[in-house]
């Protein structure tokens, strides 16, 4: 089997990471000083370097290399070792897998004994920030008085969600997006190493997909050289689908049109083809962004090819600006929850099926007959439809700030479990968001009535009812409302602390400290 090319092409010394010197300087000098800091912390965007910097690290002080300064040297033992990952003083413990409370244990258990072949044990924690509260404390214990021959790197790329207490021990470096210009040229080296034939617009083609992460840039240029000998410009564009496609077109007709079978199978018929199921969402929001510039008046700014303008135009004069929002949260929600779908067309299913409930849609109105500001869906007051539990206490009790800031953090852990029981449970739950407490129940906040009934047919209550009972140790009622893009329920708090979190995160709850 070929190696996959980030991992081939993965930096071996300091020169060859891109555009962090800022970084590799600093670290370079202490390690040529001989001043190493017991404690790191890289922060940044993915994909930019910073588990290949730990690791560089981690070899430039084991490294043997008489002159600190030629540290790592790539030659010795140690180098080798660690370059083969078979270094036994190079612990990597991946926070993301697991919330980390067994490792970190382990990790304080074993610390105290001397490296086994090195100078140093390096620990490295990837996505540091998914560590549990109780492995947090845990690992700040061991921050507080590390053995000299400890060394540790905490990497993240989510740096707010890092308890103060560990930041104020480590030594912080924040990494930064690699400028197009810089991914083009390590794509062209690779380019000329392998043997691979592109067309020249294709690597900056690629370079701006990337989106700053050099890590994308490579795995783009591996899938599509895998694909081919000879990488054409139209090949890129179609594999990477920055070209808006007729089945992006042809879907957003399917929903004017009200056509539930026919846009289904149009998104099925696009990943059976290869589409990336985020780039496809990402497509869709790109094209309704294009409608919504174009009802502004702003149609010079929409970039499209002369032959699509018309289509586009009758699409925008038939979608109401209010209604267009609602379809543009449903499939911007799409693009960003595909990470954690457990089936890859379930997101966009459920954001076509939802864009279908938005008001204005109707099975196939001639675009004339479409009201032009047809009202947004209100959110369903759940003191007008009750869910089929009963809600004792809810209609007057205020938002308990304190119950979300405890759930928000075991929310994570919720879900996982509900995973163990059932995925779709857990997929459902994904395309929803925990607004708060009212009262003693929780209020999940569902973007259309869809995913809401969804939720609420089967044993998929059920199933949330008993996991949460089993992680918060109480049994807590649940109510599920309407609540497109975080908008909340008319009777939650508008000016309390999860309103405000709500807002400014985006709607999204994220632990507060
Ligand atoms: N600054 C860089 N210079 C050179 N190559 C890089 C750089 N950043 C990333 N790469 C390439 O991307 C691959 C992955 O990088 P790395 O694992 O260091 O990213 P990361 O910042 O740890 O990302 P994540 O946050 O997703 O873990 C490397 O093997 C290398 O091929
Ligand atoms: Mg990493
Ligand atoms: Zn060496």
């Amino acid at each position: 089997m070929t190696q996959a090319f980030y991992r081939k092409w993965r930096p071996q010394t300091w020169d060859q990471v891109i555009g962090q010197e800022h970084i590799t300087t600093t670290l370079r000098n202490a390690v040529a000083a001989e001043r190493v800091a017991h404690a790191y912390l890289f922060a940044g965007p993915r994909g930019t370097g910073k588990t290949t910097s730990a690791r560089l690290l981690a070899k430039a002080v084991n490294c043997l290399a008489e002159d600190p300064a030629q540290r790592p040297c790539n030659q010795c033992e140690h180098c080798l070792a660690i370059n083969n990952g078979r270094f036994m003083d190079l612990i990597e413990i991946d926070a993301a897998s697991n919330n980390g409370v067994d490792d970190v244990r382990d990790l304080r258990d074993k610390i105290n004994f001397a490296p086994n072949q090195g100078r140093y044990k390096i620990y490295i924690i990837d996505e540091v920030h998914m560590l549990s509260g109780a492995a947090f404390n845990a690992l700040l214990k061991t921050l507080e008085e590390p053995p000299a021959h400890a060394i540790f790197v905490l990497a993240t790329t989510e740096v707010h969600k890092i308890p103060a207490t560990v930041l104020s021990r480590c030594q912080r470096h924040e990494f930064r997006s690699i400028p197009v210009a810089d991914i083009v040229a390590v794509l062209r080296t690779i380019v000329e190493h392998e043997g691979i034939e592109v067309e020249d617009a294709v690597l900056p083609l690629i370079a701006r997909q990337a989106t700053g992460s050099l890590r994308d840039a490579i795995s783009l240029l591996d899938q599509l050289a895998s694909a081919t000998e000879s990488i054409t410009l139209e090949m890129a564009q179609a594999v990477l689908g920055t070209t808006t496609g007729q089945s992006v077109v042809s879907l957003i007709a399917a929903l004017l049109g009200g056509e539930a079978g026919r846009g289904l199978d149009i998104i099925h018929a696009s990943l059976d083809a290869g589409a990336d199921p985020r780039q496809f969402a990402r497509q869709v929001v790109e094209y309704l962004r294009g409608l919504l510039l174009i009802r502004a008046g702003n149609a010079d700014q929409v970039d499209v090819p002369a032959e699509m303008r018309a289509e586009m135009a009758a699409h925008a004069q038939a979608l109401p600006a209010a209604c267009l929002l609602a379809v543009i949260r449903a499939f911007n929600q799409a693009a960003a929850g595909m990470r954690n779908a457990w089936h890859p067309a379930l997101p966009l299913e459920m954001a076509f099926m939802e864009a279908l409930e938005a008001p204005a849609v109707e099975p196939a109105p001639a675009p004339a007959a479409v009201p032009q500001q047809a009202p947004l869906k209100r959110a369903t007051n759940p003191q007008a439809a009750p869910a089929p539990r009963p809600q004792k206490a809810a209609a007057t009790a205020a938002v308990d700030a304190q119950a979300p800031t405890s759930l928000a953090s075991q929310w994570e852990q919720i879900l996982k479990a509900v995973r163990e029981r059932n995925p779709q449970t857990q997929a459902l739950l994904n395309s929803c968001r925990p607004l708060g407490m009212k009262g003693n129940t929780l209020v999940l906040g569902f973007n259309g009535d869809f995913a809401k009934s969804k939720m609420e047919s089967g044993e998929h209550l059920d199933i949330l009812q008993e996991v949460m009972t089993s992680v918060l140790g109480k049994s807590v009622p649940v109510l599920c409302v309407v609540a497109p893009g975080g908008e909340l329920p008319p009777d939650i708090d508008q000016n309390g602390m999860v309103a405000t979190a709500l807002r400014d995160l985006g709607g999204k709850i994220v632990d507060i400290q």
